[in-house]
């Protein structure tokens, strides 16, 4: 399905159009794993909202990937509870065996990694998001582990 007939059939769940913006937006990019120019036009098209006010609401959101991205997206938090606890041991062992730096992808295309400020998550530092699984208690070999059950 295209992504103007697939954002068409939510806009009756939203009072009007700009309200339909940020699903829409997730839609097109569950298509390709980010929003290309072309994306954010299907997006402007669909909705018939100008491509400056799709593109803004795209840029501002960091939920929204402005540039093609690994198969799973890693946000790990660094944030001052996540760092006491070792969050900057877990970027350094990203980097050494995975060869992923923040903001980069692996060679292979399997992760992409973000880092982020706080995913709310203070009290069972430090933690990351993969796609959308939470994964709280992090330790080196926990994250490892864990990133196994990713193809
Ligand atoms: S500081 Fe890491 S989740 Fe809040």
């Amino acid at each position: 399905m295209k992504i103007q007939e697939e954002i068409k059939g939510y806009l009756e769940r939203y009072p009007d159009r700009r309200g339909a913006l940020l699903p829409a937006l997730y839609i097109a990019q569950r298509k390709a794993g980010w929003l290309s120019q072309e994306a954010l036009e299907a997006v402007s098209e669909a909705l018939d909202l100008p491509k400056a006010t799709v593109r803004g609401v795209a840029t501002f959101y960091a939920m929204y990937r402005q540039r093609p991205m690994g198969r799973h997206l890693i946000q790990l938090c660094t944030n001052v509870a996540c760092m006491i606890f070792g969050a900057e041991r877990l970027v350094d062992l990203l980097k050494e065996r995975y060869g992923l730096e923040p903001g980069g992808t692996t060679d292979d295309g399997r992760f992409s990694l973000v880092i982020m400020e706080c995913i709310g998550a203070c009290d069972r530092a430090p933690a990351m998001l993969v796609d959308t699984d939470f994964h709280p208690g992090l330790t080196e070999e926990k994250i490892e582990s864990i990133l196994e059950g990713y193809e």
